[in-house]
């Protein structure tokens, strides 16, 4: 079988490549991504010469050459290319609908011109917007995005499934809540404390801290990937989730602790715009379908998250060069500073 991957530089597509290349030695993997400021070849150093791994440099809003790509006799597209960070949508949201919904666009029709067998649309739990303090997302709930990069994630599902419905073609799509692991762009909340912390300097905690966030390991994330390309049924939606719900104060209490560094590194800053106050899915679907289950304890997990960081202190600090610095000192400085 061969896969072809989109955003397969960023975080969790580089995990995925990884994966799959190491469970499945009959899967050939084209990584197709343009290498944006969160896409980074030294996430796939690993694979590089890999015989079964091909990457490709270019935009999934390029039509002419996403076409030229899905035409070499790919089997599945797994689409993970996407502008990802909400703080970026609150502050330049057009490029987010461009990647997220024209690039989805592109890709499908692609897809369905080539007969692609399966198109499998990696999506976020955060299409279904904040919950109270009780309650967990299914499948069925509404789409109530809260963000800009929410809203362009929603829409992206949504013409998928119209694409299933009007053309025939065969798409599935994941909705799974945050991931953390190796590689993940230090602008997301728990590599941006870890690599702060591991600076001595401050963890900007929005408003009270008392926001709650459900953790999945990104490795169980794409194994349940994995099981989706071959046995999701076509049409279908499936959350993902370790249930691992956790306050963003409790989370960054437990970094610190586990770092040795003291609580006083900790700011509360003035909170995000739209901030949703809790996610939270019901991923009976995907375990009853697949017979997956999360492999990963969250504590165990954070902690050799928390090692990856501490080894690999080279990758990190290259990535909160350059363009990094622009957006952390736009967004945060106010914000430390206040
Ligand atoms: P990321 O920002 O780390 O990686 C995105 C990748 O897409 C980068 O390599 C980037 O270069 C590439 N890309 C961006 N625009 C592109 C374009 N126009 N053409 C080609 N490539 C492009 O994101 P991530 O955290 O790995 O998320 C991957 C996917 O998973 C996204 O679709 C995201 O919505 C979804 N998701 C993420 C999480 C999470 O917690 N990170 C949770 C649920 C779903
Ligand atoms: P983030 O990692 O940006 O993921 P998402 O917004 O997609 O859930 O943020 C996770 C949580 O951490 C969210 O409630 C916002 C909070 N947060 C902070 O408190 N400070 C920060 O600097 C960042 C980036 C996030």
């Amino acid at each position: 079988m061969k896969l072809l991957v989109t955003g397969g530089a960023g975080f969790i597509g580089s995990n995925f490549v990884r994966h799959v290349l190491r469970e499945r030695s009959d899967v050939e993997v084209v990584t197709l991504d343009a290498l944006t400021y969160a896409g980074n070849l030294a996430n796939l150093a690993d694979v590089a010469g890999d015989p079964r791994h091909e990457f490709v440099r270019g935009d999934i809003t390029d039509a002419a050459a996403v076409r030229r790509l899905v035409e070499r006799g790919i089997d599945a597209v797994v689409h993970f290319a996407a502008e990802s960070h909400v703080d970026r949508s609150i502050e330049d949201p057009e490029v987010f609908l461009k990647t997220n919904l024209i690039g989805t666009h592109v890709l499908l029709d692609a897809a369905r011109r080539a007969r692609v067998r399966r198109f499998l649309h990696v999506s976020t739990d955060e299409v279904y917007g904040s919950l109270g303090a009780e309650g967990k997302f299914t499948e069925d709930s509404p789409l109530r995005p809260g963000s800009p990069y929410a809203a362009s994630k929603a829409a992206a599902d949504l013409l998928v499934l119209a694409c299933v419905n009007t053309y025939g073609i065969d798409a599935v799509i994941t909705r799974s809540s945050n991931n953390f692991g190796p590689y993940q762009f230090p602008e997301k909340v728990i590599p941006l404390f870890v690599t702060n912390a591991l600076a001595d300097e401050p963890l900007p905690l929005y408003g009270d801290g008392g926001n709650v966030r459900d953790w999945i390991h990104v490795e169980d994330h794409c194994a349940a990937l994995l099981l989706l390309v071959d046995r999701g049924r076509s049409g279908q939606v499936y959350n993902v989730s370790a249930s691992e719900e956790h306050t963003n104060r409790q989370l960054t209490a437990a970094i610190l602790r586990r770092l040795g560094k003291p609580e006083t590194l900790i700011r509360l800053v003035a909170d995000r715009p739209g901030h949703d106050r809790r996610y939270a899915l019901d991923a009976g679907k995907l375990r009853r379908e697949t017979g997956w289950e999360p492999r990963r304890r969250f504590d165990e997990a954070l902690e050799g998250t928390i090692a990856w960081y501490r080894e690999n202190e080279g990758w990190w600090r290259a990535v909160k060069s350059g363009e990094y610095r622009r957006f952390y000192e736009q967004w945060y400085g106010g914000r430390l500073r206040a």
